[in-house]
């Protein structure tokens, strides 16, 4: 191998050249410290002698150090990656590290290995093509190896290493390599692993790293470099039906239209019909255009812009298919999914659900079940904690052209966004679509809110009281009631006391509850406001996430978000139902500004400082609200 330094210094365009056409592997190495794993990795990026040995770190840690190391074509392959996960703030603890041979160019992916890092694990795995599962050969299988086992068969990796290492210090003894062996493949049988490829090996002495070791001549495999520069992980992607999501629309001017995206799957040639999802306009493409000039045809993996025929709709986040065999669009799905953030999933939560190029609005439903990831069981489970793996229903707000994850990881893959701290909480796996949605139709109605609204001489609206328990809500709202009764108005109170008498008496008031009371109580309010209703909704409603999800059920002008804001001190020595009292006592759990987190909102429409103003007062102000903004018309 001609000393890849040397050439860099001497030819440095020959050698791009030739790096630019060899092929990538990603890999991820599975295992802890003890097992060899960084004795493994070292070796490997000594033995292929790169001199920019580079330690892309945490990325907390990373971002200086990229701006300082100058070899670009390798590190925009290795940013990639984490770019989406970088910009969600999220803190990966996973190191990436670029190496090469004459045959291949690789990128490493090491990962913790402990149960608390499983989502450092995941996103790992989550674009690499082969796992090396490191296994002491002291101590066999243990739980560990079968945790990596399934993260890495979850996240779509096909080609397993099995690399019994320490071989050393078992005197090279052919007889515990096979028991380790054998006991995998009986528990790795359920994982849906394509290949298995146990290597006997040192990473100390070097045994089967590179070279083929003398210690093991019972040994007829191949090297551990040998398998990682020539294993087959070109897979049947390109051979599956045209996908591109469409990155973006790029109109320099009038006369040229393309869309811009990497292909997910499948190949494409000018002449082929696409369909565009979820639209599904037809057309055919013209071209096919990159930097440096058009391509008589593109497969998956590939970059490209196309051009069609027809001037169809397309937008950012549309999905490009091949005609004949489109992708399903639905917007109810089955997921398996990881949960990442320290905060619980919040079932019945809106989150913000984003893959290929798409962005939707998702509700996660109670998990149908956990799962352990130490032994793959089914668990009972009502949320997910950090590092907890279910499987859970999603409802999202509009139809996505999608295709299971284990068809395609580009396609089916995705992760979860909190809409108010914007930290991704969440990774997660299509498994298939729910049909029910797709079999229930909207009953289109003659007489709509303009028709119902009009009869009453009003304009519906939702009035949303938020404050704290104890804060006047509720006698503000009875007194504004009674005014526009009086005015002869047609008005209705959804009250948190009385609805959880009936509707939603099953909840309490666990963080879960409360998001699933406020799901609930908005649907019905906005069913009020369609009847022409002016609804007053007076709640505790302590998070900025559900307010902001009600607001976004109704139409401009109709939400208008009331701050009933009066200090904890002021409400608890007012305590008109004792409970505070109780709350300090102990005697009732999670209570709203004792032990429960209240969120007040940031730009209401209305903030009422009831320390100032009696509830009388208050009401008059709403009245003068609705007045000048019309809604009494
Ligand atoms: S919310 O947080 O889910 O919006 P909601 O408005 O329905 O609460 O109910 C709040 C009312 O329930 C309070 O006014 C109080 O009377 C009663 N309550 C009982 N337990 C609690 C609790 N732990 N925290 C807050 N309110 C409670």
């Amino acid at each position: 191998m001609a000393h890849q330094s040397d050439m860099i210094a001497d030819d440095i365009l020959g050698y791009l050249k030739s790096h630019e056409t060899k092929s990538l592997l990603r890999f991820i190495t599975c295992g802890s410290v003890d097992d060899g794993k960084s004795t493994l990795i070292g070796r490997l990026l000594y033995e292929s002698k790169m001199i920019f040995e580079d330690q892309l770190a945490a990325l907390e840690a990373d971002s200086k150090r990229l701006g300082t190391q100058g070899q670009d074509i390798d590190f925009a392959l290795l940013v990639d990656g984490l770019a989406a996960e970088r910009e969600q703030g999220i803190t990966i603890d996973v190191a990436y590290r670029f190496f090469s041979t004459d045959k291949r160019k690789f990128i490493v992916a090491d990962t913790p290995g402990h149960e608390q890092y499983t989502r450092n694990m995941a996103t790992g795995a989550s674009t690499a093509d082969v796992a090396i599962l490191m296994i002491d050969a002291r101590k066999g299988i243990l739980t560990q190896t079968r945790r990596h086992s399934f993260i890495v068969s979850l996240l779509g990796i096909k080609h397993v290493v099995l690399a019994v290492n320490k071989l050393d210090m078992v005197d090279y003894d052919r007889a515990v390599y096979d028991q380790i062996v054998e006991d995998y493949r009986e528990f790795s049988a359920p994982l849906n692993l394509e290949s298995i490829t146990p290597i006997p090996m040192s990473a100390l002495k070097g045994d089967n790293i590179v070279d083929k070791s003398g210690k093991t001549p019972w040994y007829n495999g191949p090297t551990l470099m040998a398998y990682l520069e020539t294993v087959d992980v070109v897979d049947t992607l390109e051979s599956a039906a045209f996908r591109m999501p469409v990155q973006w629309v790029n109109r320099p001017d009038l006369d040229f239209r393309g869309f811009s995206g990497m292909i997910a799957a499948g190949s494409i040639k000018p002449g082929d019909k696409v369909k565009a999802l979820p639209s599904t306009k037809e057309s055919t493409v013209k071209s096919i255009v990159t930097m440096t000039g058009d391509l008589p045809n593109a497969v998956a993996g590939q970059s490209v812009t196309i051009t069609l025929t027809d001037e169809i709709d397309i937008s950012r986040g549309d999905v490009l298919c091949e005609a004949d065999s489109p992708a399903p669009v639905a917007d109810q799905f089955q997921a398996t999914i990881l949960w990442m953030n320290e905060a619980e999933m919040l079932p019945g939560r809106t989150y913000l659900m984003k893959t290929g190029a798409t962005t939707a609005q998702a509700t996660v439903a109670a998990p149908k079940h956990a799962i352990d990831v130490n032994t793959m069981e089914h668990l009972a489970s009502k949320t997910l904690s950090l590092n907890e793996i279910g499987v859970c229903n999603l409802n999202l707000d509009r139809n996505i052209a999608f295709d299971p994850y284990a068809e395609n990881r580009d396609m089916g893959g995705f992760i979860l966004i909190d809409r108010i701290s914007n930290e991704t909480v969440g990774v997660g796996m299509i498994d298939f679509a729910l049909r029910r949605a797709s079999n229930i139709h909207m009953q289109a109605l003659e007489i709509d809110k303009g028709a119902r609204a009009e009869l009453k001489g009003q304009k519906p609206v939702m009035l949303w009281f938020t404050g704290l328990s104890g804060s006047g809500k509720s006698t503000i709202a009875n007194a504004l009631e009674q005014k526009l009764h009086a005015l002869g108005r047609h008005t209705y109170i959804l009250d948190g006391d009385n609805v959880r008498h009936g509707l939603n008496k099953d909840l309490g008031f666990t963080d879960a509850d409360r998001v699933e009371n406020i799901r609930r109580v908005s649907e019905v309010g906005k069913l009020m406001v369609d009847a022409g209703m002016i609804t007053l909704v007076s709640f505790i409603s302590p998070f900025r996430s559900e307010r902001r999800m009600a607001r976004q059920m109704l139409e401009e002008g109709e939400f208008v978000e009331v701050h009933v804001d009066t200090p904890l001190e002021v409400a608890e020595e007012r305590d008109v139902k004792g409970l505070y009292k109780k709350a300090r006592k102990g005697e009732i759990k999670n209570f709203t500004g004792i032990d429960s987190p209240y969120e007040p909102p940031k730009t209401p429409e209305i903030r009422i400082a009831t320390t100032d103003m009696s509830p009388d007062e208050a009401a008059d102000q709403l009245l003068a609200f609705l007045r000048e903004k019309g809604y009494l018309a």
